[in-house]
């Protein structure tokens, strides 16, 4: 059977929406980028003409709605619209895969919640997924896999960096916000375990931050099951995008290095890896995770349940579990 053309918008024309419209336009078949809203008519004419797009460009996400059918909206405007682009893509019963986080706020996120728990009743299934895209980069899932194995004991330790090249404009807060909630929902997926306590540590910041920027900081936390985990997160580490992350088990150590690159440590042997350059940011290094991701949310829009995309339960977990630090930062 022919599986019907998905139509689906894109909110945002920077360096996530240009990924997504990419993705979706070169990469997955079966779907038509047919509307694009960005404020910025430059960026977004020149995002059309790069791959060739002949659909319409829009200022905002309520004319593109108002103006064009869609299956589904991608949503990759700045963090603080996206709560009221999910408020009106619920409102319209469109689905949408928005970008993390949630919400800026705890209230926000709670509000939202409300709203998704009673479309969910009325629709019988989740309109809203979030870009925790984590849960589909391919070096994340074996690590998924090895632990669910149980091949290695039980994971006792978890050391993760979150390194960000530069982010201007950033503020102290969302240092949480913005960038450690990526951890705190990917320990939650990766370790099928619930954070039980947070706290972040703060030292010297660098001199390359501006001023008042409490840059980097240090998480550290642990589950209720038991696993101890201790994350950096760095916003302008001057150097080259660089996440990583080390789980320690009882019988090994499984590493995930800067490209994805995965290493098991057990039985006294350590495979050896040819050095590699940095890059500049997360595109290259998470681009099947942004394709697996975007794969598994066309699928709903065909009536596929997803049981890995985050939803906005999810997200509001990652909230809360932020909020517990976020007075402190
Ligand atoms: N999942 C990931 O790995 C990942 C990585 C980076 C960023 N993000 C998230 O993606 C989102 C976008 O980040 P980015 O790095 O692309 O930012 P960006 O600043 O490069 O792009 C955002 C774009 O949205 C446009 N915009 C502003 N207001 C808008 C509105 N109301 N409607 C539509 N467009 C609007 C801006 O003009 C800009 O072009 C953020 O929420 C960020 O947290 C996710």
């Amino acid at each position: 059977m022919v599986e019907k053309e998905l139509r689906v918008g894109v909110v945002g024309a920077g360096v996530m929406g240009s990924g997504h419209v990419e993705y979706l336009s070169q990469d997955i078949p079966g779907v038509t980028v047919v509307g694009l809203a960005e404020p910025n008519e430059d960026l977004r004419n020149a995002l059309l003409q790069r791959w060739n797009l002949s659909c319409p460009g829009f200022d905002s996400l309520e004319e593109m709605l108002d103006t064009v059918s869609l299956d589904g909206v991608v949503i990759a405007s700045p963090d603080r619209f996206h709560a009221e682009s999910i408020k009106l893509c619920l409102s319209r019963k469109i689905p949408a895969l928005c970008e993390k986080p949630l919400a800026q706020s705890l209230d926000d996120g709670e509000e939202l919640s409300q709203l998704a728990q009673k479309s969910l009743t009325e629709m019988g299934k989740p309109l809203i997924h979030l870009g925790f895209m984590r849960r589909f980069d391919p070096p994340l899932v074996e690590v998924k896999n090895i632990i669910g194995s149980g091949e290695l004991g039980q994971v006792l330790y978890v050391n993760a960096s979150t390194r960000n090249v530069s982010s201007p404009g950033i503020k102290s807060e969302e240092l949480l916000t913005n960038i450690a909630i990526h951890e705190v929902d990917t320990m939650r997926w990766l370790l099928s375990d619930e954070w039980s306590d947070l706290t972040v540590l703060k030292g010297r910041p660098t001199s390359v931050a501006p001023d008042g920027l409490q840059d980097p900081i240090v998480l550290t936390g642990g589950t209720v099951n038991g696993v101890v985990i201790v994350a950096d997160i760095f916003a302008n580490n001057s150097y080259g995008y660089d996440v990583r992350c080390e789980l320690t088990f009882e019988r090994g150590v499984v590493r995930v290095g800067i490209w994805g690159d995965v290493t098991v440590v057990r039985d006294h042997q350590h495979p050896a890896h040819p050095p590699f350059a940095l890059g500049e940011n997360w595109m290259a290094r998470f681009r099947q995770a942004y394709v697996n991701e975007l794969v598994e949310w066309t699928e709903t829009l065909r009536g596929k349940p997803s049981s890995d995309l985050a939803t906005v339960e999810d997200g509001l977990r990652a909230l809360q579990v932020l909020d517990w630090v976020s007075s402190e930062s």
